[in-house]
């Protein structure tokens, strides 16, 4: 087991990216706070991580509140005793209006939705996080960033700016921890079939697959495999680091 008696948060972990990495770092022997501003699916991914004999609990978290972080790192703690491993998964692709706008066209309400999950959330999280690890003298954060981080797409531009800004953040913290035993990388995955991609068509579906060399979008659990060995201790030297899980997209 790669995670032996670790004590992992992961945030978004009621669906998708996030719901595979609860679900692989129990596997191998987490215990897993399931962190989610939606209650019911993040119950369900508790129960679906102790069907397959792990342990886990839900703690309600709107990662744009930067007070629930500290809240839910203090929960963390009293359930389970430590924290080890921190994924900052939460992520969002559109905002209110649920459209994919040009960039002219895109309110200011739908850019400070995106920005404000994805930018502002992961700031927040790894600014309650660090301070535990740090006085452990041990620590792993994981930022899910995205292949936005290094190239463009049309009509995603708080998305693209939020993940090129993730991983800039990411890369400056890791700086700023490395001397404290906290390692802190991002993994970009290529499209991945979750329900953020709720709002396009069959036809845009087929078109996002065609983009990648492998001609399909990637799962969840390839994601999330990618993430674990991360926070593994097989990973002790990496730091600062992205790891793209793109299926060849950035090769192109
Ligand atoms: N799906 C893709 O194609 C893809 C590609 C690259 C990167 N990503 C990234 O992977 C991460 C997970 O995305 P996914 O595809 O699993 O999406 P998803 O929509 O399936 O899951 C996102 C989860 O985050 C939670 N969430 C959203 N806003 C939140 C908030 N303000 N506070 C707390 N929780 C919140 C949702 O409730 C949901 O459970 C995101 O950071 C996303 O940008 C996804």
């Amino acid at each position: 087991m790669l995670l032996k008696d670790k004590v992992a948060l992961v945030t978004g972990a009621a669906s998708g990216v996030g719901r595979a990495i609860a679900l692989a770092m129990a596997r191998e022997g987490a215990s897993v706070v399931v962190a989610d501003r939606n209650e019911m699916p993040g119950e369900d991914t508790v129960r679906l991580v102790q069907e397959s004999g792990g342990n886990a609990a839900f703690v309600q978290l709107e990662v744009t509140e930067a007070s629930r972080h500290v809240a839910v790192i203090e929960r963390a703690l009293e359930l389970f005793g430590r924290l080890d491993i921190a994924c900052n998964n939460a992520g969002i692709s559109v905002g209110r209006s649920g459209k994919y706008n040009l960039l002219a066209d895109s309110s200011i309400e739908d850019w400070h939705d995106i920005i404000d999950v994805n930018l502002h959330g992961v700031f927040y999280g790894m600014r309650a996080q660090l301070p535990v690890m740090v006085a452990a003298g041990s620590g792993c954060i994981i930022n899910t960033a995205s292949i936005m981080s290094q190239v463009a797409a049309e009509r995603l531009g708080a998305y693209v700016a939020s993940k090129h800004a993730v991983l800039g953040l990411t890369k400056s913290a890791a700086l700023d921890y490395a001397s404290s035993g906290v390692r802190i990388n991002a993994v970009g995955p290529g499209y991945v079939d979750t329900p953020m991609l709720r709002f396009k068509s069959e036809g845009q579906r087929q078109e996002l697959e065609a983009r990648h060399p492998v001609n399909r979008l990637a799962t969840p659990q390839e994601v999330a495999e990618l993430v674990v060995w991360l926070a593994s201790d097989k990973a002790s030297f990496i730091t600062g680091a992205y790891y793209p899980v793109d299926g060849g997209y950035l090769a192109q």
